[in-house]
């Protein structure tokens, strides 16, 4: 038994899709969640420096007393997990990857999309990934571009955005993907504006917030981290950003 906080990490609002999870399926759980903010989008960074954000910010949280890190963002986690676990042994790590096996094994039509950011994309973990789950499937790999900028401005329901998204999701439909993978936290908040465009042509959309939450459960388990039952848990909500983004931070959390 262990009340102590988990610890959620991203970029800036876009783990705070995996937070919702968490916050949903463990409501005994304290949750501090930390969007860097500062340095949002991590998306075309190079790899070293995301390392270097995100060795800073699990630090940050294990200070703040974190029993188990979530690197809710699946860019970390192509640049920096495996160095993660090796700097801080002692804590368990979750990381995020995109959902290409489950994608693989449910496309009917033998085409998957895969929207990410440019770093996750090109990262030897996600090509591992698709060496392991993606023979024989056509696997169409997108940068969701304008999608975390939209997401960060709060902007997830204007034109404009639908636009964005309208130009990245259209072309993969057309070349007859039936599973779209969502490989960034931030694009889940865009799932209805996604689903309008998909309109009623049948594409699956995938995201892996649901499984790291199991995984996160697992791992409460494996290491006897769970709270006391009947535990009041708290949230908190940290940033590097100098102005008001921890608080907008805590109202996207609860807001619909
Ligand atoms: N939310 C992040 C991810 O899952 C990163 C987005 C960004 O900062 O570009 O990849």
């Amino acid at each position: 038994m262990n009340n102590n906080p988990i610890g959620v990490y991203d970029s800036g609002f876009g783990g705070l899709s995996v937070w919702r999870e968490l916050y949903r399926a463990l409501p005994e759980e304290s949750i501090v969640y930390l969007g860097d903010g500062k340095n949002c989008p991590y998306g075309s960074l190079p790899a070293e420096q995301i390392r270097a954000l995100a060795t800073d910010s699990v630090r940050e949280l294990l200070q703040r007393g974190c029993k188990m890190i979530v690197v809710a963002c699946n860019t970390a986690t192509a640049a920096a997990i495996e160095y993660l676990r090796a700097t801080f042994a002692d804590v368990p790590i979750v990381g995020l990857e995109p959902a290409v096996k489950p994608a693989c094994k449910n496309t009917r039509t033998g085409v998957v999309g895969v929207i990410a950011t440019e770093r996750s994309l090109k990262s030897e973990k996600f090509l591992a990934t698709l060496a392991k789950y993606g023979q024989g499937v056509n696997v169409i790999k997108s940068v969701g571009k304008g999608f975390v900028e939209a997401v960060e401005a709060n902007e997830e329901y204007s034109p404009q955005t639908e636009q964005v998204v309208r130009a990245v999701v259209e072309p993969i439909i057309n070349k007859g993907a039936d599973v779209l993978v969502l490989g960034c936290t931030h694009y889940p908040f865009l799932r209805d504006v996604i689903a309008k465009v998909i309109g009623d042509r049948n594409v699956e959309i995938i995201d892996s917030g649901e499984a790291v939450e199991k995984r996160v459960e697992s791992l409460l388990d494996e290491y006897d981290l769970r709270a006391e039952s009947g535990h009041k848990a708290e949230y908190e909500f940290v940033s590097f950003a100098a102005d008001d983004y921890a608080e907008r931070l805590r109202r996207k959390a609860f807001s619909k």
